[in-house]
């Protein structure tokens, strides 16, 4: 899929949250068969954080959609897009109940399920939003209680996932102008559904059969090999799509399933390391509020700078995966 149109969606505003409670490596060798050693060399990661019992997708979106409005200058939006894996119930969406707590009672609001591409996938829900005129200002949150679908006792996954939410504000504004989406790249292979999946709860097995169907399952290696293949190629179809070279990428902001990831998808499309944008050793992967809460980090050290050339990608369970690209604008970070 690719996208044009004379009515961009331009980033305004963005914020982010996480839970306080951190789960470093060291917790978990006390109770899985694992090491320090392997999670760092393995997955670049050192703590995350968990949402504790009683919090839930909803209250971490709305922290970060606060603080997102907060950063755009106003408190205000027509539509919000809520992208998640872990919404609070399975029926009705998520969204309606945020924004109605972030005060926006009436306006649009649904969820986007893509998982780790979720925020790549809302962003191009909104791009859409605001080029029909549907919508004029919309709220992208990407939120994530991952934790509550890991099984405590698989190593495999108990280590990477975890908690967050990051978001943006998209308003209608001109394509030229700093901030405008500029291209927008999406892509799925179903043929990779089970490779991340939670087979119970919904409706082709509404009740788990067994303890562990009720949980995450991820098959790691393969998912690995498509990752860097998929977000490479998306990300060169999104550059010639805006006009670029792939050398003219000032930042590379990909999700961060995985610092290794990262890093081979860094040298694939030749983007020094210091153009890479890393969060997991801290966050873990986060899935759709991976590159929210990437940008929001990064704009708020400097990283991220007006006039930069971002790249954003995205990959993950369905298989699906995506690229936007952008010129940085100037935007206000909310503490
Ligand atoms: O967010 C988007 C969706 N997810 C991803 O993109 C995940 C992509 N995949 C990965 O990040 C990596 O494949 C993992 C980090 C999940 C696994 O790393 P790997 O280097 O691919 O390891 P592996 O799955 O090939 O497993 C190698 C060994 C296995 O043991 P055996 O069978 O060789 O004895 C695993 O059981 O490592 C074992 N292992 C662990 N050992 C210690 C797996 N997890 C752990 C662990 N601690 N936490």
């Amino acid at each position: 899929m690719t996208y044009r149109s004379p009515r961009a969606a331009v980033l305004t505003g963005l914020g982010s949250w996480l839970p306080p409670d951190t789960v470093t490596n060291a917790d978990l060798e006390a109770t899985l068969d694992t090491s320090d050693e392997w999670i760092r060399s393995r997955t670049g990661i050192a703590t995350r954080r968990r949402v504790s019992p009683g919090v839930s997708t909803s209250d971490l979106a709305v922290e970060a959609g606060l603080k997102a409005l907060k950063s755009s200058g106003s408190g205000g939006a027509d539509a919000v897009v809520l992208a998640t894996t872990t919404p609070d119930e399975l029926c009705p969406a998520t969204a309606p109940d945020v924004a109605s707590r972030l005060g926006l009672s009436g306006v649009a609001a649904f969820d986007v399920s893509a998982v780790c591409a979720g925020f790549v996938y809302g962003l191009a829900t909104a791009a859409g939003l605001v080029a029909t005129g549907v919508a004029d200002r919309v709220l992208l949150i990407g939120a994530e209680a991952f934790s509550t679908l890991i099984d405590p006792g698989d190593r495999s996954t108990a280590a990477i996932f975890g908690d967050g939410a990051g978001a943006v504000v998209l308003r209608a504004g001109d394509p030229d102008e700093p901030g405008a989406i500029i291209s927008l790249v999406l892509g799925s292979d179903g043929g990779g559904n089970d490779l991340l999946n939670v087979p119970a709860g919904g409706a082709r097995r509404r009740v788990p059969t067994e303890e562990h169907s009720r949980y995450l399952r991820m098959q790691g290696r393969e998912i690995f090999r498509f990752a860097v293949r998929h977000m490479a190629a998306a990300c060169a179809t999104a550059a010639e799509q805006a006009g670029w070279q792939l050398s003219d990428i000032d930042r590379l902001v990909a999700h961060q399933a995985n610092a290794r990831i990262s890093n081979a998808l860094g040298d694939a499309l030749g983007v020094p390391p210091e153009g890479r944008a890393s969060n997991i050793e801290h966050v873990g992967n986060t899935a759709s509020a991976s590159v929210p809460l990437l940008l929001d980090e990064d704009n708020a050290s400097g990283a991220l700078s007006e006039g930069q050339r971002v790249m954003i990608t995205a990959f993950g369970g369905g298989l699906a995966w995506g690229a936007a690209t952008l010129v940085w604008p100037s935007l206000t970070t909310v503490a």
